[in-house]
């Protein structure tokens, strides 16, 4: 039995799982008869890479990449680490950045820059939600499951201070949970 959200909902997992098998379709089609290479934002893309790869009809491999977070608080103090590289090379293959939130941008693109490097032959963005009001980087996804307002979300893998991951709906943060600057 999946987790109850005890929180209001903003998508059901049954609205999640549609909107993910149909991001896995048009991956399917875009990479037809090739190898792609799913590159998951831990942790809170894992989920969400975990449900796209299985509706992803190609032959795919997974690696993932870690990067400093937002800490306990729900703003970005703008400084992006990268604490874990990928473990296999990249090189002349088609790669999909996974992550869960496209919001200032920062991480994104910093990851972005990153993973170039590796000289990939396609490199292209999956992000499951995307709050364009916040981007603070020039960047968008390819690949967009649900465009979003300026809400903190929990759930599905997004956490607040590490909690809520496996709630099985994305659920909103009720309150502010940090007092206003
Ligand atoms: P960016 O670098 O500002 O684009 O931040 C992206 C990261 O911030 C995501 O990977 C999330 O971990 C985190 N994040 C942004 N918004 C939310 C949210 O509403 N809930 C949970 N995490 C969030
Ligand atoms: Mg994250």
């Amino acid at each position: 039995m999946a987790t109850p959200s005890p929180l209001p909902i903003l998508y059901t997992q049954a609205q999640i799982q549609t909107r993910v098998a149909e991001l896995g379709a048009v991956i399917s089609r875009d990479f037809a008869g090739q190898s792609i290479v799913l590159v998951g934002v831990l942790k809170g893309a894992a989920i969400f890479l975990a449900d796209l790869a299985r509706h992803i009809q190609l032959d795919c491999t997974f690696d993932f990449v870690s990067v400093s977070s937002y800490g306990k608080g729900t703003t970005s103090n703008g400084q992006v680490k990268l604490i874990k590289d990928i473990d296999e090379s990249i090189e002349g293959k088609n790669v999909i950045l996974v992550e869960d939130i496209l919001d200032t941008g920062l991480t994104l693109s910093f990851l972005r820059k990153i993973l170039t490097q590796h000289h990939p032959r396609v490199l292209r963005l999956a992000a499951l939600l995307d709050k364009p009001s916040r981007r603070l980087e020039p960047i968008e996804a390819d690949y967009v499951g649900f465009q979003i307002p300026n809400h903190f979300v929990i759930g599905y893998g997004m956490d607040f201070a590490e909690r809520y991951r496996n709630l099985a709906d994305i659920c909103l943060m009720p309150a502010s949970p940090e007092p206003s600057a």
